[in-house]
């Protein structure tokens, strides 16, 4: 029997307990041995509760016990989580995470330390949830040049998308729904203001890149800003307001970004609704691929750790390669990037032309535009986008156009 712990009983630690009790012996086959839970971290005692003779309040009580070979973060936060789960590396152990902050702050450093003691340290439900998206890029497609990655890989901010799409409602009354449904952060600001994809997508170029990707770096917003005429100008345009994390090479820099989008129908994210995440890959020999599934919640987010687990303990005194140097690696400023722009301005049909040359008018049947111009650029640079906008003034909204 394996020993392994669970650091932090919340929504997805509890879903791990759950996935390893509710598939026991089809786990069992797969690794050759059982998996079973002998702690379960955390600060609470769960009084009355079956996992309350597991909690342990010390987590020097797991590092310290040589029979646990396998440890599950599921806690959350940068800290105190990176103390337990390098305490653990250093003691010899293997650890799984569901923590993107985790990962994309100290990812590193913590692949660094478990190489140099023959274990392993994955992070296969920090990104997308259930989604086996990082398997997919550390053993399936290592033999492509990853070109671009671009994602749906917030599934609170998708869902409300949707939600505000299907049913019109308002932006606070979907976030409590989503919060309910144990899809957002404890603090819904993460997913709101896109800072939650922003790690997600620098985890994702530092494994494409092979370093690290400060998520700092990533120009982030989020969907605070869209609003219900945003919404009713996108079904004009036969086109969904979806948040992407998106992440491209080009010219051999990494052009990376969160932001709200205008998907036309063929594009392949343009279908992806609700808490559903997506992630497409374009490798210089694979061409195109896609990643599809659940991205959030208790259930399928444990089932990716879990996978982990079983793999973990396929390779108990043998560490997998994994290339994610601690080098930073320098990306392109956002304003360099180019693409089309929507926006809406306070502004005449004729300013707008002269300012911004060939654009495509977009007429406004919606209630809110009275007197505002509706308009699709031509492609430009941001840096250009940004000083012509300024030039014309009286711009109300700019969502980008792909
Ligand atoms: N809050 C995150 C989301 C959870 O909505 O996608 C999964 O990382």
């Amino acid at each position: 029997m394996i020993k392994i712990a669970v650091m932090g009983y919340g929504t997805i630690g509890s879903g791990v307990v759950k996935v390893i009790e509710t598939n026991q012996e089809s786990i069992r086959r797969k690794v050759g041995d059982g998996i079973e839970v002998k702690y379960v971290l955390d600060l609470r005692e769960f009084e009355g509760d079956p996992i309350q003779k597991k909690i342990v309040h010390d987590y020097k009580t797991i590092a310290e016990d040589e029979e646990i070979r396998i440890v599950v973060e599921t806690m959350g936060g940068v800290e105190p989580a990176n103390t337990f789960v390098k305490a653990m590396l250093l003691a010899g152990k293997s650890v799984t995470t569901s923590n993107k902050a985790l990962v994309a702050a100290h990812g590193a450093e913590l692949i660094a330390i478990a190489e140099e003691k023959n274990v392993n340290f994955m992070f296969e439900a920090s990104v997308g949830g259930g989604i086996p998206i990082i398997r997919a890029l550390n053993s399936c497609l290592t033999a492509d040049k990853i070109e671009e990655i671009s994602g749906i890989v917030n599934g609170t901010t998708n869902y409300m998308m949707t939600r505000m799409e299907e049913d019109g409602c308002e932006f606070d009354d979907v976030l409590k729904e989503a919060q309910e449904k144990g899809y957002a952060e404890k603090d819904p600001t993460a997913d709101i203001e896109g800072y939650d994809a922003g790690r997600k997508i620098a985890i994702l170029t530092s494994l494409v890149a092979g370093q690290q990707v400060d998520f700092e770096d990533v120009h982030t917003e989020g969907i605070r800003k869209i609003t219900a005429a945003d919404i009713r100008y996108a079904k004009k345009m036969n086109r969904r307001i979806k948040l992407l994390a998106t992440s491209r090479l080009t010219g051999g820099t990494y052009h990376v970004m969160v932001a709200p989008f205008l998907l036309p129908e063929e594009h392949p994210l343009y279908t992806v609704n609700g808490v559903f995440n997506a992630v497409f890959v374009h490798g210089n020999m694979l061409g195109d691929a896609m990643f599809y599934g659940s991205g959030a919640g208790s259930l399928p987010t444990a089932s990716a750790v879990v996978a982990d687990v079983v793999e973990l303990a396929k390779h108990i005194g043998k560490h997998i390669a994994l290339e994610w140097r601690p080098e930073k690696l320098e990306i392109a400023d956002y304003r360099q990037q180019t693409g089309r722009f929507f926006v809406r301005a306070a502004a005449e049909k004729q300013a707008v032309g002269e300012v911004f040359g060939d654009v495509e008018f977009v007429a406004a049947d919606v209630p809110q535009a009275a007197g505002e111009t509706a308009f699709i650029t031509g492609e430009m640079k941001e840096a250009d986008y940004m000083e012509k906008a300024e030039k014309l003034g009286g711009v109300i909204q700019m969502i980008r156009y792909r």
